[in-house]
Order: structure tokens, then sequence, then C-alpha cells
């Protein structure tokens, strides 16, 4: 049964159809790729799904209509998100970015002063950081981090909420290859541990090998969805990716590094 759904989702940003009729379905314990050229709707589909912009149509989580909830109301139903751009508070701790993303801290004016985390809080975030190794990084400052850890604190904020499904976007954006496997292996293995993800990235690599479903956007407009298998052998998703439909050289037109198509068409590498 699907855990997260949607059903004709639609966004509009004056006549630009950014979303249109698209709907989905994110079971419970899968690993939802979604994927699709630049400005094919992508973010804005997670932003809809998570109420942080208006849409038509419904979005469905753990069996209740939530279109009518807020963005707030989303978060604590257990509907997670990272954010495509960075998320964190320079000037908090990596341990007080996931406080505050628990709510556990004060945000307004970040009190640390008045912060008296509990004890059971700590461990289950210190369990977190363990996860994702990050161990040893509680004390330390986003600023100090390399960017793929910060990537990292990013989805440990998120994970720090307790989500039930979590909705990614491009968390492996400006990781080199080796990060971005590594990301991808604890992705997977959050979800074998029970957690729901909706995951946005450009890395054909990453996503083909570590989704179970994949659903492909273009122009707003659902192009396919299937399989891995089925997603690479899909010629309308190989023309959105490498076709020159926007009068710009391929790697304009779809925003893609090199390796990332090559590896759409070679299979996983
Ligand atoms: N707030 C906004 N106002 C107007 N247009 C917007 C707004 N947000 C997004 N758009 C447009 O909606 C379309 C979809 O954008 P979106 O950011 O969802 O694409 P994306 O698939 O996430 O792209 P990328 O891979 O570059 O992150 C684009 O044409 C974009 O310019
Ligand atoms: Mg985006």
């Amino acid at each position: 049964m699907a855990v997260l759904s949607t059903q004709g989702l639609g966004v509009a940003f004056g006549a630009k159809k950014a979303v249109n009729d698209f709907s989905l379905e994110v079971g419970e314990g899968q690993l939802v790729g979604l994927i699709g050229p630049n400005g094919a709707g992508k973010t804005t589909t997670i932003d809809a799904i998570t109420g942080f912009v208006p849409a038509t149509g419904a979005v469905t989580f753990d069996g209740t209509d939530i279109s009518s909830f807020s963005s707030t109301q989303r978060a604590r139903a257990g509907l997670g998100r990272t954010w495509q751009s960075s998320e964190l508070f320079d000037d908090l701790t990596v341990m007080e970015n996931l406080q505050v993303a628990a709510e556990r801290i004060d945000v307004k004016g970040f009190l640390r002063d008045l912060v008296r985390p509990r004890n059971d809080d700590l461990s289950e975030m210190e369990a977190i950081l363990d996860s994702l190794e990050l161990t040893g990084a509680a004390g330390v400052l986003p600023t100090d981090l390399s960017h793929g850890q910060r990537k990292l604190v990013g989805v440990a904020r998120a994970l720090a909420a307790r989500p039930k499904v979590l909705c990614m976007d491009e968390p492996a954006a400006g990781l080199d290859t080796e990060e971005s496997q590594a990301l991808g292996r604890r992705i997977r293995s959050l979800v074998d541990g029970g957690l729901s993800v909706l995951l946005i990235d450009h890395d054909m690599g990453l996503v083909l090998t570590i989704c179970d479903y994949l659903y492909v956007l273009d122009f707003g407009q659902l192009i396919a969805e299937g399989t891995p298998a089925q997603i690479r052998a899909d010629k309308r998703v190989i023309t959105a990716y490498l076709g020159d439909r926007h009068g710009e050289s391929e790697a304009e037109a779809n925003g893609m590094p090199e390796a990332s198509t090559s590896n759409l068409q070679e299979g996983e590498g």
C-alpha cells in the first residue's frame, strides 16, 4: 500500500504549468526516484507534496488526504523533506541543527542558553549521526565540514524530525562520484530500515542503482515510469535527457554532466 501518493497534482505559476496532472505513489519502505531535466517540475512536485506551494489535485499521506494541511502540519504528520540548496544554520553546531529540526530548540533567536536537551534525545540524534557516518561531528559548526558532510547533515536534520516519508531534493548535488555512491548506500540502508523515500537526483548512475521505481517528468508532464531497467530502456527518457530541444547544447539543455547521461545509456557502470 502507498504511504504517500498524489492524485492529479498540478501547480501553475501564472500561465506556466510547472506540474501537470501528476499522480505518483511511494510504497511503504520503498525508494522511489523522481527524475527529469532542469525545470521539469521536480522541486515543484516536492514543494506541492510538502505544502510549500499551492496545488490542485490531492496528496494522500498515511491514508489521509492532507491536501488542506499546511507545510507545518504535513511535517508534524511525518512528511519530511530536504532542500536543494543548503539548509543548515551555520552559527549552530551540527547537534543544534538537528535539535532545531526536531523542534527541541526555540528557533526564534536561537536561544542556546535555554537548550535543555534530554539525554534520550541526544542519544537518538547521535545514533542518526552515526548512521550517516557523521560520528564526532555533533559539536562542529557546519562551516567546518566538507560539502559532502554538510549534505549529510542536511539528511540527518530531516531524520531528526522522525519522518515516515522523506522527500529528498538532490542530496547528492555537488558531491563527487565516490561521495555520491556512499550517500546512495546510506539512503538505501535507511529505506531497508523501514523509511520511505521520494528521491530527486540528477545523478542517473545513483538513481538507477538504488531506486525501486522511478517517475520521469519533462516540462511538468509525466513521460515515463517504471523500474530502473524499464527507465533505462525508455526512448522518451533518453530523448528528454539527450535531445537538443531547446536549441542549446546538450549539456545546457539537460543540465547534467556528461558522465551522468552516459550512465543512463550504459547502465550502472
Ligand atoms: N516560484 C516560481 N515562480 C515561477 N516559476 C517557477 C517558480 N518555481 C519554479 N518555477 C518554474 O517552474 C518550472 C519547474 O521548476 P522546478 O524548480 O520544479 O524544476 P526542477 O525539475 O526542480 O529543476 P532543477 O533540476 O533545475 O532543480 C521551471 O520552469 C521553473 O522556472
Ligand atoms: Mg529542482
